[in-house]
């Protein structure tokens, strides 16, 4: 495109489907340096208030937009065919997806909530409700997989509890979908994941919030969540084979799991998944007792528990699955930048598609720019995987405000 044919307009007629390519004219002193997809009428109303009053857009780059509707309406899924086994690459754009992604996973947590409160007050749960919200989650990540996986990198302090399962949920879903599972088989471990701890409802707080190591007499109450689980799943009429997995999410394979101490040959191959992608999150998570470890730590872990624990073949492939840099890890770069992974290579994993989002150099935020590190010859790579808190950055508040723009 050359610079002739970019135009400059007023925000008010910028309209959804244009593409940013800069901004002209700005008022106050911030000054903002996006570009990139108009994708709904909300980002306008951002930029406005950010105080941009013109901007250069490239007319080259126009795109239909999606319909703009309610959230639950944004989050909705097209028909899928649940007889057929999943696809394996992304049917959607990242930038659009994630959109999608960011309100479902706020949908998924407030979801949660609802039914960990009705639980606890003993009200009766509309199984409908979660049955559907799994297959909203499952049809993101069809269309593509790595936005809801982005999400499950931000995480909010005391909000484990309903950021646990919701994660649980996408990390199987993509874990069935790696592995080629039916579609119909993605949705139900999907569901088994979202379900899976809703017994801890039942634990009191000052052992579920405990900020230190349990007590044996403790953990013997904190293993009870197992059973309270399985007992509300049965109450509000879960299938059986889904109250299974769940009922196996703490059994390991040398028998010394719970709560049946199930050994081997007694643990299905969704039991083994679950125990897999449970570890593995609440590794990563911070907890009021321990900060999060890196996922590469995560994975390390697994594998050294592995085949005494968890199933050998499984946590390899869970590895491939997740990857070396998991997308969402936020990295930095050899060039003074730190940029979130937003795409895995499988034949090049230490090589993923980034966005540059900030520089270490001057400590600030630039426009977001996606680098795709296997074509940059060898030039620019990934230093080490980063904490946002290692450079003070908020860095949940500016993914959901700048990097999907
Ligand atoms: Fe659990």
């Amino acid at each position: 495109m050359s610079d002739e044919q970019l135009k400059k307009i007023s925000l008010d007629e910028l309209k959804p489907g244009m593409y940013v390519h800069s901004i002209a004219e700005q008022r106050g002193n911030i000054q903002i340096t996006s570009r990139g997809k108009v994708t709904s009428s909300k980002v306008i109303a951002q930029m406005r208030k950010k105080g941009i009053v013109a901007v250069v857009i490239d007319p080259s780059k126009a795109f239909t937009p999606e319909p703009e509707e309610s959230t639950l309406a944004e989050a909705a899924v097209p028909q899928q065919d649940v007889s057929k086994p999943a696809s394996g690459s992304a049917n959607v754009a990242f930038e659009d997806e994630l959109r999608r992604a960011t309100v479902l996973h706020g949908k998924g947590k407030s979801l949660q909530k609802r039914i960990l409160k009705s639980l606890s007050k003993g009200l009766p749960i509309d199984i409908s409700v979660p049955k559907e919200f799994t297959k909203q989650l499952v049809g993101s990540i069809d269309r593509n997989p790595n936005a809801l996986m982005c999400m499950t990198q931000i995480r909010e302090k005391d909000s484990y509890l309903f950021e646990h399962s919701l994660n649980v949920a996408v990390l199987l879903a993509n874990f069935g979908r790696h592995l080629g599972m039916q579609q119909s088989e993605i949705l139900e471990l999907a569901y088994a994941g979202f379900l899976h701890d809703i017994g801890k409802i039942k634990i009191p707080d000052e052992i579920l919030h405990k900020p230190g190591r349990l007590t044996e007499e403790e953990m013997d109450v904190m293993r009870k969540h197992v059973e309270f689980g399985l007992d509300a799943l049965r109450e509000m009429g879960i299938p059986e084979h889904i109250i299974k997995t769940v009922g196996e999410h703490h059994e390991r394979l040398d028998g010394l799991g719970y709560p049946l101490g199930a050994k081997e040959q007694d643990i299905t191959t969704w039991g083994r998944m679950i125990a897999i992608v449970d570890t593995y999150d609440a590794i990563t998570a911070d907890r009021c007792y321990k900060p999060g470890m890196p996922s590469q730590r995560a994975l390390q872990i697994l594998m050294k528990d592995a085949p005494v624990k968890y199933d050998k073949t499984l946590v390899e492939q869970f590895v491939r699955c997740v990857g070396i840099y998991p997308v969402g890890t936020l990295v930095k770069l050899n060039n003074d930048r730190l940029a979130m992974v937003v795409e895995q290579r499988a034949d090049m994993p230490l090589k993923p598609k980034v966005k540059a989002f900030y520089s270490t150099k001057n400590n600030h935020y630039i426009a977001p720019t996606d680098i795709d590190l296997a074509q940059t010859a060898g030039n620019i790579k990934i230093e080490s995987a980063v904490k946002s808190s290692d450079y003070k950055i908020d860095f949940n508040r500016y993914f959901e405000e700048k990097i999907s723009i």
